[in-house]
């Protein structure tokens, strides 16, 4: 399951879920080229087994997760502590699913999936890791959401529900531990190119938008989130152009607006 070794003391370390593929393997990269140690945790543990080799026996421990799963998490997370030297600084709940299509042609077991993996995967993740966040101080918490937590998606509506519960359970759980310490945040892209990004052709918004993004450019992000000075927390980090101006534009704009131009996106 995971090399039998332990790191060098006193490195910050991050646990990504997720890590075997797309962003979460851009991040998992990131963080181990900066110094970070990386718990590179998927349900395709071969995958994650390939990437942390790729980082050096030294950097980074790999297992299996499946993020609907509290029991699994409390394994991974019990075989990291050890790994990573009683430090966990840095959780990054990014696993996720998608399912695009007409709500109603999406069978009802692919939505189901996607609330499991997306909504109770991160509550799951949270709740789980609090003990060992509490004990690394100035620990922080990093969700994935998406530029759907944004205005409601067409052909994503089940997919854009899960990211708006990121949104809020994000908002509310990082007043909640502010008082432990512990920062909250999520990550909002627009279309990334990934392996999800396969099943954009069906999706009216990414052919009218495009697909922008990189994986490294949303691990950039997620740098930027993990070492951003505490005076300067941010809930929110969008990536990309088109999510930055979506964002500001619902802020601004009254909601009948901002319904008709996602309408226009998708049509
Ligand atoms: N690609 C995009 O356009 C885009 C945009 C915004 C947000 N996101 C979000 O970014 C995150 C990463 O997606 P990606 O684009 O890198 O996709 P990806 O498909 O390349 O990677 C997702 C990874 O999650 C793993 N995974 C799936 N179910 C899991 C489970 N139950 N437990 C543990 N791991 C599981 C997969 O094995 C895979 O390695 C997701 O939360 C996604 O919703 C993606």
């Amino acid at each position: 399951m995971s090399a039998n070794h332990r790191p060098r003391e006193g490195r910050p370390a991050i646990f990504v879920t997720g890590a075997a593929s797309g962003i979460g393997r851009a991040c998992a990269e990131l963080f181990a080229r900066r110094g970070w140690f990386v718990g590179v945790y998927d349900v395709d543990t071969d995958g994650a087994q390939a990437i942390a080799a790729t980082l050096g026996k030294d950097n980074a421990v790999a297992g299996a997760i499946d993020v609907s799963d509290a029991d699994a998490w409390q394994r991974a997370l019990a075989e990291f502590w050890v790994h990573s030297g009683e430090r966990l600084d840095v959780l990054f709940n990014n696993a996720g699913i998608l399912a695009p299509g007409s709500f109603e042609a999406v069978p009802l077991a692919r939505h189901e999936a996607m609330l499991a993996v997306n909504v109770k995967g991160i509550i799951n993740g949270c709740h789980c890791a609090f003990h060992y966040l509490q004990r690394s101080p100035g620990s922080r918490v990093i969700n994935m959401a998406s530029a759907t937590a944004i205005y409601g998606q067409p052909e994503l509506v089940t997919y854009s529900a899960t990211k708006f519960a990121v949104r809020g359970f994000t908002e509310g759980l990082d007043l909640e531990w502010s008082k432990f310490g512990i920062r909250v945040s999520d990550i909002w892209p627009s279309f990334v190119k990934t392996r999800m990004a396969a099943s954009f052709a069906q999706i009216a918004s990414a052919r009218a938008l495009g697909i922008r993004l990189d994986p490294e450019d949303v691990a950039a992000a997620v740098w930027a989130c993990a070492v951003a000075k505490p005076r300067f927390h941010k809930t929110h980090w969008t990536v990309g152009l088109q999510a930055s101006l979506l964002a500001f534009a619902t802020r601004i704009a009254p909601s009948a607006l901002s319904r008709q131009v996602v309408r226009y996106l998708a049509r």
